[in-house]
C-alpha cells in the first residue's frame, strides 16, 4: 500500500464532504450564527438544534478550516464571511450548490451513458437560474475583458444572444450609459426574469428582451455594433454555429463586433498544477453528458472558423489569468 496514494484518496473524499459540509452550514444557518464567536452550546440554542451534532459540526468545520476557536468558542472564517455577507456571496453559493447539484449527479450518469444511454437535456429551470446566479462572480471581470474588445467601448446597439436572465445585459447597459440593449432568450420563462432583471437594474428603457430561437427565426430588425454570445456556444452543434456566424455576420453594422464568451480547455504545466485544466475538463464532461450540449472549442479553430464565415479580424481576450475563460471575438470590415 502506497502511503502516497492514500492520502492523494483521503484529499479527494474530504474534498467531497467538505462541499456538503459548506453547503449545509449555510444552508442550516449555522455559518450565518458563528458571524459572533459561540461554543457549541451557544450554537445549539441558536438553531435549536441537538448540541451533539452543533459540537461535532463546529469541530469538522474547525479542522477544514472553514472556522477558528479561541477557547471554547468558533468564529467562522474569512472564506464563510465572504460566502454568507459579502456581494459576491450569492454567486459564490450558486457555484457551490452547481458542483453538488449539477455536475455531480451528471458524472454519476456516466457509467450509464457510456453503456449508451440516452444523454439527457439541460435546461431545467432550477440549473438554468442557479447558472444565471453563478455567472455573476466573474462579470465584473467579464466586463473588464470586453471593454478590452476592439470596437466594444463605441457599440451603442448590443445585441445579446441568449441573454439567459439578463444580468450580463443589465451590467453592460449600466457600464455604457448611451448603450441601447437587446436580448434574445428562447425560454419563455427565462425571458420574463431577464425583463424583471431590467427593471431591477433601472435600465429597462434602453432594452429589449424578445423570446425566440436564434437559430431558426428571424432576428429583430436592425443593425448591431456588438453581438453577444455569452455561455451560449455550447448550447449549438458545430454546423448551427456555422450557420449563427453567418447570420450574425450579416446583422453586424461596418466595423461591428461578435464577441463569444465561452471556457476553453487550457494546455500546459500551469493550468495542470493550478488545477484550471482539470476544473475546465470536468466541466467540459458535463457538456458532453447532456443531448442538448457541445463541448468546449478550441480557441485556435474557433477564430479560424470566424475567418471562414466571413469576418476580418479575429482575436481574443482573458477573462481570468490563463485565459480558461475568455472572450473570442471577431469584428466585422
Ligand atoms: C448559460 S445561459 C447564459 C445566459 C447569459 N448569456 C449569461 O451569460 O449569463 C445560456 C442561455 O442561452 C439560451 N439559449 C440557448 N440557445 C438559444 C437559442 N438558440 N436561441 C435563444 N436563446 C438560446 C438558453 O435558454 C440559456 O438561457
Amino acid at each position: 500500500m502506497s502511503l502516497r496514494e492514500v492520502a492523494r484518496l483521503g484529499r479527494l473524499t474530504r474534498a467531497a464532504s467538505q462541499l456538503a459540509l459548506l453547503r449545509a452550514g449555510l444552508a442550516s444557518g449555522a455559518f450565518a450564527a458563528l458571524a459572533e464567536p459561540k461554543s457549541a452550546d451557544e450554537l445549539a440554542e441558536a438553531l435549536a438544534a441537538p448540541p451533539d451534532l452543533c459540537g461535532a459540526l463546529l469541530r469538522a468545520a474547525h479542522a477544514s478550516g472553514f472556522a477558528s476557536r479561541r477557547g471554547g468558542r468558533y468564529q467562522r472564517s474569512a472564506l464563510l464571511d465572504w460566502l454568507c455577507d459579502s456581494p459576491e456571496g450569492d454567486a459564490a453559493r450558486a457555484m457551490l450548490d452547481q458542483a453538488a447539484l449539477s455536475y455531480a449527479p451528471a458524472l454519476d450518469r456516466l457509467p450509464a451513458l457510456l453503456g449508451g444511454a440516452p444523454r439527457p437535456s439541460w435546461g431545467e429551470e432550477q440549473e438554468v437560474a442557479r447558472t444565471a446566479r453563478a455567472s455573476r462572480l466573474l462579470e465584473g471581470r467579464a466586463l473588464a475583458a470586453l471593454d478590452r474588445v476592439p470596437g466594444v467601448r463605441r457599440a451603442r446597439r448590443v445585441l445579446d444572444v441568449g441573454c439567459g436572465e439578463g444580468t450580463m445585459l443589465a451590467a453592460l447597459l449600466s457600464h455604457y450609459r448611451d448603450a441601447l440593449g437587446f436580448g434574445v432568450e428562447r425560454a419563455p420563462a427565462v425571458a420574463e426574469r431577464a425583463r424583471r432583471r431590467l427593471v431591477a437594474a433601472q435600465v429597462h428603457r434602453r432594452a429589449e428582451i424578445w423570446v425566440g430561437d436564434v437559430l431558426r427565426q428571424e432576428l429583430p430588425a436592425g443593425e448591431w455594433d456588438l453581438a453577444l454570445l455569452n455561455q451560449v456556444l455550447h448550447y449549438c452543434s458545430e454546423a448551427e454555429r456555422e450557420a449563427l456566424f453567418a447570420r450574425l455576420l450579416g446583422r453586424l453594422s461596418a466595423g461591428g463586433v461578435l464577441a463569444i464568451q465561452t471556457p476553453v480547455l487550457p494546455e500546459g504545466a500551469l493550468a495542470r498544477i493550478t488545477g484550471i485544466a482539470a476544473t475546465a475538463a470536468l466541466f467540459d464532461l458535463f457538456l458532453h453528458c447532456h443531448g442538448t450540449l457541445s463541448g468546449l472549442p478550441d480557441p485556435t479553430d474557433l477564430q479560424v472558423r470566424l475567418r471562414a464565415a466571413g469576418f476580418a479580424r479575429v482575436g481574443s481576450v482573458s477573462i481570468v489569468p490563463g485565459g480558461s475563460l475568455r472572450y473570442v471575438w471577431a469584428q466585422r470590415g
